[in-house]
């Protein structure tokens, strides 16, 4: 009995899904979390057969099509879809099938292409003159939308031949349309599309074919039905058939044969479809000889001559457990996502941004809700949108904070900004931050001052401002009988606090935590003011004047030098000697290691690999991958391995640590 209704309830929401998916085009959750339902249910019906109904939606494809506006039209030959694979374990799998069901002397080859993400698109021709377009629907009746496909220019009304026939592809939004459609949106204060298919589905069952046109939908075939019928022995030979007709395919069809090579194009594709104008959610693999087919047959849903491989969404759903409100450095206050955890692009997740309160309230999101998630630029995980038909009543609506979550002050928000924030000089949060900032990578690069560590400082009284860093040597003692420091620790922290000393006067703008100012202004303003000094008389005009400049990094630059405790910080941190001017550079950017090879091998303490490159570089050495005769330098960290040992073994290479390395960098 538990058993029917679990697969009453997967059929119930395996088909509501996909009406969404089908005919409201709308993406309610992620492909991944639809073939888990999927397949929950093909096993639950496989063990207990009595409940497997003709209805099921392990039986037919996609959605049935429903309260249409267009005409429905069965398909002549079904619109089969294709069975999923998410690494490449199942693609091994998937071949030795095929060799299974193939005779002992029948070898296929593959044809590996990419998978589009749009809706697919059945299209016949008589005498060569386009004569009806039908979607998928659910594999057996789709939508007849053939006046809507006229206005697509890549759908030719006539072939180059003219011949019956019907050809299958996919009708997709380029990328660079669909920018444009939702900038043309957001202008005009409309909701924006999701993303190219939605915008793809929802312009094609537009009733009005001029918005078709407007639009610039696109399409790509990849199937003539019953190709054996025109000559055509390979899925390869396809491709070359449908253009010469004048019908456009994505040129991408590789044949291969080993799982090898196709592991090492799905790879390649992985990166490479980033340059396509078009989206892709993975790849298909399809057996390349036509004459297999028959032999290899059909499930009821999918062809067992070919199986896609799904890449990792970039957009996946997870519920929305709260929200934490953090304080930055400069007292901004940012609602952070506390999420169930999910995989995204191959990392697990369980934060995400949400900018500010404003955006809470524009994409009406509640705590409980139903969150799509995605790595916006492949780094930062955001929240997309919240999935209002999944509500259950529960949801809490969200309010925004009044006072500071950290140090309790009243919150503000400065007219016309969207930002909440923390007015309070001495807020722990804000100060915690400025420190952060300051030594990070991209500012003064001080290796042993972590969070952690910053904390107690400031609770010790060693750190108030930022220019304490430079003081703290004067707290040696106390700082080696500290609990988890120690001698070896403080040494190396106060020599990477020295060693800052050296940084460029663009890395010294950036960590001053000017708002606005960041890697690249800092850059900027470095090379166009010289000195500080000079930055510090720049008029809002001049300031205007630079290139890149805008109004508010301009009233931000003012604002900050306005301000009688930032000078006094700059002051003190030029006394103990900090570069503030672009000369000073000339000092350490001597080439010290003109026509000199390194090589770094074990764990830095002070360093990262990249950093310490970026070092040997700048003073004019070269960065060499391998030991060899040719290296003249080896700088050892922690744990040196093979490389030491090779080094060792040659006898020309000088093998040196990374204090070593400043030492000659600063002696000489
Ligand atoms: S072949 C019988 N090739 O993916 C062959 N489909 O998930 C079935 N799709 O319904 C289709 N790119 O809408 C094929 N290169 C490609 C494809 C592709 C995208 C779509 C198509 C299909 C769906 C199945």
């Amino acid at each position: 009995m538990k058993k029917e209704k679990r697969i009453e309830e997967l059929k119930e929401l395996i088909k509501k899904y996909s009406d969404y998916y089908y005919n409201q085009n709308e993406s309610l959750i992620s492909d991944v979390e639809f073939d888990k339902l999927l397949k929950e249910l093909e096993e639950l019906e496989g063990k207990n057969p009595q409940f497997k109904m003709f209805d099921s939606p392990t039986v037919n494809v996609g959605a049935s099509v429903k309260n249409t506006k267009f005409t429905k039209v069965t398909h002549k030959e079904k619109m089969l879809s294709l069975s999923n694979s998410y690494n490449i374990g199942e693609i091994e799998d998937f071949i030795n099938r095929v060799d299974k069901l193939l005779e002992n002397n029948k070898k296929p080859t593959y044809v590996l292409e990419v998978k589009l993400d749009g809706l697919s698109i059945s299209i016949t021709y008589k005498n060569g003159k386009l004569v009806q377009g039908v979607t998928r629907g659910d594999g057996i009746i789709g939508e007849d939308v053939t006046e809507n496909i006229m206005e697509i220019s890549s759908i030719p009304k006539t072939l180059k031949e003219k011949i019956d026939i019907e050809v299958r592809g996919e009708i997709v939004l380029p990328i660079s349309e669909f920018i444009k459609i939702n900038e043309k949106k957001l202008a005009q204060g409309e909701e924006i599309f999701a993303n190219p298919r939605n915008a793809a589905s929802g312009t094609l069952r537009q009733l009005d074919s001029k918005i078709v046109k407007e639009r610039g939908l696109d399409c790509y075939f990849y199937f003539v039905v019953n190709g054996e019928q025109y000559g055509i022995k390979t899925h390869r030979e396809a491709f070359d058939f449908l253009e010469k007709l004048g019908l456009k395919t994505t040129k991408i069809a590789e044949v291969l044969s080993s799982v090898k090579e196709i592991d090492e194009r799905i790879e390649y594709w992985k990166d490479a479809r980033e340059k396509l104008d078009y989206e892709t959610d993975g790849m298909v693999l399809k057996v390349n000889e036509i004459e297999y087919w028959d032999i290899l047959g059909n499930t009821t849903k999918s062809p067992r001559w070919a199986i896609a491989y799904k890449f990792p969404a970039k957009q996946v759903s997870t519920k929305l457990l709260d929200i934490t409100w953090q304080v930055g450095r400069t007292g901004k206050i940012t609602p952070v996502a506390e999420l169930e955890e999910v995989e995204v692009s191959g990392s697990r997740v369980k934060r995400a941004s949400l900018h500010n309160f404003d955006e809470i309230e524009r994409k009406d999101i509640r705590i409980g809700d139903k969150v799509f998630i995605e790595k916006a630029a492949e780094i930062i995980p955001q929240v997309v949108k919240s999935i209002k038909e999944l509500r259950d009543g529960s949801e809490k609506i969200i309010s925004a904070p009044t006072n500071c979550p950290v140090c309790g002050s009243l919150l503000e928000k400065e007219e016309g900004l969207v930002d909440l924030k923390c007015s309070n000089h001495s807020c722990p949060a804000k100060v915690q931050g400025k420190f952060e900032y300051f030594v990070s990578r991209d500012g003064m690069n001080i290796v042993g001052l972590g969070q952690k560590i910053v904390e107690r400082f400031i609770d010790l009284g060693y750190l108030n401002d930022i220019t304490d860093i430079y003081k703290l040597y004067t707290h040696k003692e106390e700082m080696e009988k500290l609990e988890k420091m120690g001698k070896k620790s403080v040494e190396n922290l106060l020599n990477s606090i020295e060693e800052s000393k050296t940084r460029d006067y663009s890395k010294v703008l950036y960590s001053l935590g000017i708002p606005e100012v960041g890697k690249f202004m800092g850059n900027l303003l470095a090379k166009e003011s010289k000195n500080i000094d000079n930055l510090m008389k720049m008029t809002k005009e001049e300031l205007l004047n630079i290139n890149g400049v805008g109004d508010k990094v301009a009233d931000s630059i003012i604002n900050f030098f306005k301000n009688e405790k930032n000078i006094e910080i700059i002051n003190k941190l030029r006394e103990y000697g900090l570069n503030f001017s672009l000369g000073n550079q000339s000092k350490v950017e001597k080439n010290v290691f003109e026509g000199k090879t390194f090589l770094v091998t074990g764990k830095l303490v002070k360093f990262t690999r990249n950093g310490i490159k970026e070092e040997i570089e700048k003073f004019g050495g070269k960065n060499l991958s391998a030991v060899s005769k040719n290296l003249d330098y080896l700088i050892v960290g922690e744990n040196a391995g093979s490389k030491l040992a090779k080094a060792t073994e040659l006898g020309t290479v000088k093998i040196i640590t990374e204090e070593e390395f400043f030492e000659i960098v600063n002696n000489k």
